[in-house]
């Protein structure tokens, strides 16, 4: 059931993207999840100068919140350019399917939002029943 403010969340990870580390691309992205009891954990993409270290602000959001013991969730929100919905990367639907596979993943360009569920986004996952 949905328990949460779309719009927040959306201004949640406007915020978040102001911390953006991304000095390399400069493609700054904000990301804000929230739990089942209403916590909202967000991140930024942080980039290195060995490129592939880069993380993504999904995935900066997603490990803040497990590893401070939160693993319920209800939906991410991810903001980057103005102008232009930016939707996960393969490895952050991937990581975000691995522990929270039913959630929602609002995308804003800055004025307006869309949202889908995540098993819409990757369909035929592979997941953690097929390590047997
Ligand atoms: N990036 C994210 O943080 N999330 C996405 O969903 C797509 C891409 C970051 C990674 C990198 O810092 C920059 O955007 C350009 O790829």
């Amino acid at each position: 059931m949905k328990n949460y403010d779309s719009d927040q969340l959306v201004q949640a990870a406007k915020k978040a993207r102001n911390f953006s580390q991304a000095k390399y691309s400069n493609f700054p992205v904000g990301a804000a999840l929230i739990s089942t009891d209403g916590h909202v954990f967000s991140g930024c993409n942080v980039e290195s100068s060995s490129y592939s270290m880069t993380i993504c602000a999904e995935r900066v959001a997603l490990t803040k919140a497990l590893s401070e013991g939160t693993t319920e969730f209800q939906a991410i929100a991810i903001a980057a350019k103005d102008g232009d919905f930016c939707p996960p990367c393969g490895a952050c639907r991937q990581l975000l399917y691995d522990y929270a596979p039913n959630i929602d993943i609002i995308l804003t360009n800055g004025k307006n939002s869309k949202s889908y569920k995540l098993i819409d986004l990757l369909p035929h996952a592979f997941e953690d029943s097929q390590l047997g």
